[in-house]
């Protein structure tokens, strides 16, 4: 059998974890493969809301493995507070869930790194979520990190305070914060214990061998290709890679195992945190859609700014990732909108493209937009594509010639059961 995958193809929350819930039934695994409590992924069913961080968003549905993936770096503190939630709504979160060993862990001191440098850049910061993210990884490939399956191995303790002390060094080099550190680390030596009671396992070893028994695989990506460590929009990006390529790595599957490889992006446009978005409305339509939408952070409550579909962009993404099928979501934010408008090219440097440039933060970039009517009607109840307005399906069938990638499933509202398959 292969990996399905489905990912961001925009700058983060596209509706992965909506999209994700509502396809799980069709599989046996879901896995994150990157990626880690900067991730807020929201599902909505039965009238309630949840939002997960670290664990994958399959856990909800019966009969289905989750696995977290060895690219994944967990907050013990951040997985204890998931898996209470789980345990608050009767969910059998321990059948169900496996964490793999070779996971990176952030500790208390990669959170206050990551804060730390945020302060000192001023202006110039990333907007991280401070979750520890990229200090985590840069021990991961500076080959300084701690792995879940440490917490179990002797000496751990040993290799915790070598890294602290490392960490205390390195924080010498920035202006003081504001950080209870005795206080966190006595929560997060606490919250080992959540960790240690979740079923460990060889990631690699395991999907692999459930891949051979014929068991369906769904990939499921954090944030987006524009924030890909490689390809995002360097600096202002994540620390992992965010494209099919991270899922290779990140559960430790071959790419011709991989199968469908789906993209999802929303109707129009949103970045949360600082960096280039050259289809950014800083005016009255990125407020509509940010209110239309409900455009704010799953996991930090920022308001995100918000703009219209970049095609060229998009295009970079599906050849990153070779995306096969495009889900499109939040359709309905767009209901009463007069014109919608897309930015099917480029002016930078004097020439006209579709093409990013090198450093798209230092090029005044000008998109050139299409513009498209709006259907000024409400879209809930339709579950059919035929019976979508016709001005909708010329904006979705826009954007599929302009891709060259099928549109497969169209979401028109926030809970499990809004979404047109095709
Ligand atoms: P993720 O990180 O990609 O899983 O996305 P987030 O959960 O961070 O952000 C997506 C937000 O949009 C959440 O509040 C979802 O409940 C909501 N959402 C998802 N799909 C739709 C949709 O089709 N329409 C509307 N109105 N909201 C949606
Ligand atoms: P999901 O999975 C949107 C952004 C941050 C910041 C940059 C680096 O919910 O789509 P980090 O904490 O990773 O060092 O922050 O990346 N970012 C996200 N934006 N959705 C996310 O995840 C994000 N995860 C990180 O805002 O600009
Ligand atoms: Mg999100």
């Amino acid at each position: 059998m292969t990996v399905d995958v489905l990912l961001g193809l925009q700058w983060g929350d596209e509706g992965k974890g909506k999209v994700v819930d509502f396809l799980a039934p069709r599989y046996d695994v879901v896995a994150r493969f990157q990626g880690g409590p900067n991730a807020g992924h929201t599902l909505m069913f039965d009238n309630q809301k949840y939002v997960l961080h670290t664990i994958p968003s399959g856990i909800f549905r019966d009969n289905l493995i989750n696995l977290i993936g060895n690219g994944v770096v967990i907050d013990p503190i951040v997985f204890a507070k998931e898996i209470d939630n789980l345990k608050k709504a009767g969910v059998p979160y321990a059948e169900r869930l496996r964490l793999a060993r070779k996971a990176h862990l952030i500790l208390p001191t990669h959170r206050y790194l990551d804060a730390a440098t945020e302060a000192a850049k001023g202006k110039a910061r990333i907007g991280s979520t401070l979750k520890g993210i990229g200090p985590t990884y840069m021990d991961k490939t500076g080959r300084n990190g701690l792995r879940v399956g440490d917490i179990n191995a002797a000496g751990f303790e040993e290799k915790y305070h070598a890294l602290k002390a490392k960490h205390l060094t390195l924080l010498q080099l920035y202006p003081e914060i504001d950080f209870n550190l005795e206080q966190e680390e006595a929560r997060w030596m606490e919250t080992l214990d959540v960790l240690r009671s979740i079923q460990l396992v060889d990631g690699e070893y395991y999907l692999n061998d459930l891949l051979t028994q014929g068991k369906r695989v769904l990939a499921e990506g954090a944030q987006g290709s524009m924030l890909d460590i490689d390809f995002g929009t360097y600096p202002f990006v994540t620390s992992s890679n965010t494209v099919t390529a991270g899922v290779c790595t990140g559960l430790g599957v071959a790419p011709s195992r991989i199968g469908e490889v789906i993209g999802i992006t929303k109707a129009y446009c949103t970045r949360v945190g600082s960096g280039p978005f050259p289809t950014e409305q800083d005016n009255e339509t990125g407020e509509f859609l940010r209110r239309e939408g409900g455009e704010f952070g799953a996991t930090t409550g920022r308001p995100r700014r918000c703009g219209w579909l970049d095609l060229p962009q998009l295009r970079y993404s599906v050849l990153l990732n070779g995306v096969t099928q495009l889900a499109v979501t939040k359709i309905d934010v767009l209901n009463n909108m007069e014109h919608i408008e897309a930015a099917t090219h480029y002016r930078y440097d004097g020439i006209q493209t579709d093409r990013l440039p090198y450093d798209i933060d230092a090029t005044a970039i000008e998109p050139l937009y299409r513009k498209f009517p709006g259907w000024r009607q409400p879209l809930s109840g339709i579950t059919q594509y035929e019976d979508l307005p016709d001005t909708a399906a010329q904006y979705l069938e826009f954007m599929e010639q302009y891709l060259g990638v099928p549109i497969t499933m169209a979401s028109t509202g926030p809970e499990r059961e809004s979404l047109i398959v095709r």
